[in-house]
């Protein structure tokens, strides 16, 4: 049989990526979203409210005060990024707005409903709410289309006809129709974690939470997930986001907040805090951050065991 080279589906064109000295991603000839987006329809709240929403969030494991009184406010279709050194506290974050973490004090309110208090369906609440994290999670031993509908079918009972046709909905929308008789060990890094976000997906969630996506990605992989997420952005879906890509907080981010040592040391539009921090936390953290993606010359490893 002659070998034969994999068609890519009709809409779907592969990204263009080229990468400057400073690992920015420049994506060229991706004006279009990918493939339809009419299989991602997030809902609106009505009333206007935010769609998620922490007052003073608290959290400790043991005496390692982790969150401090942390408020946050996500309003419907927007884009929120979080930023801070490792170990400041945004993955717990994360995993106490999904409810993989209770909080010790404070409140979570999803669509206007608490959601930390007692007598929640967290079955329920976290179907609304989809969570990716940087290593994809996907069933090493189903295939794609399987790790999509698996959690479809067996939470929600849905048929299998259905939830196959969605799943194949959300691949053609993340680029990867053609991947859906493939184990995630015969896909690359990138395409893993766009199986990880249609998974997410298959829910119809609300709001959509990604924890440092890319940051186990080689680098020629992590655009195409970005891609992914910036059209993801473009639907109207709601989104937490934690990551170190600055230029994707830039692009797409509505919101920018910093966090250090679990409390929100500064926020606003993402060019304000990233080109004009007003604290000097910040102004050192982006300092880092970017001098390790510029020059690696000028570093060095602090005391402490940082770099300055
Ligand atoms: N399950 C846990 N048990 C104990 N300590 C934890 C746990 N999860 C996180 N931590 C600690 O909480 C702090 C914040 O961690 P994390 O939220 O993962 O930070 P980040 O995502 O910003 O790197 C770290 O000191 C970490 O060691
Ligand atoms: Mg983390």
């Amino acid at each position: 049989m002659a070998a034969t080279t994999p068609s890519h589906s009709a809409g779907w064109r592969p990204p263009r990526l080229t990468y400057t000295t400073s690992s920015r991603f420049i994506v060229d000839g991706l004006g279009e979203p990918l493939a339809t987006n009419a299989a991602v329809q997030p809902s609106l709240q009505a009333g206007g409210g935010p769609m998620v929403r922490l007052e003073g969030v608290t959290k400790s494991f043991g005496d390692n005060r982790v969150l401090e009184d942390v408020d946050l406010s996500v309003p419907p279709g927007s884009v929120q990024v979080i930023i801070g050194p490792s170990g400041s506290g945004k993955s717990t974050l994360l995993r106490c707005v999904n409810l993989l973490e209770p909080v010790d004090s404070g409140r979570i309110f999803l669509e206007g409903q608490e959601i930390t208090g007692k007598g929640v369906d967290v079955s329920e609440v976290r179907q609304q709410i989809g969570i990716v994290f940087q290593q994809f999670n996907l069933f090493p031993h189903l295939k794609t289309m399987d790790n999509l509908t698996l959690a479809a079918r067996r939470i929600r009972r849905m048929r299998r006809s259905h939830a196959e046709q969605r799943a194949m909905e959300l691949l053609r929308t993340v680029g990867l129709e053609e991947k859906a008789r493939q184990y995630p060990h015969q896909l690359s890094g990138g395409q893993q974690q766009r199986v990880a976000i249609a998974r997410a997906l298959m829910m119809s969630p609300h709001v959509m939470l990604f924890d440092e996506v890319t940051s186990a990605l080689d680098p020629e992989l992590v655009g195409e997930v970005l891609v992914v997420m910036r059209d993801l952005a473009k639907t109207g879906m709601t989104m937490l986001v934690v990551t170190h890509e600055m230029q994707f907080a830039r692009d797409v981010g509505d919101h920018l907040v910093f966090i250090d040592h679990g409390r929100i040391v500064e926020q606003g539009k993402p060019v304000d805090v990233l080109d004009r921090p007003r604290e000097e936390r910040t102004r050192r953290f982006l300092r880092r951050t970017l001098q390790l993606a510029d020059s690696l010359e000028e570093l060095e490893i602090t005391e402490e065991g940082g770099v300055t």
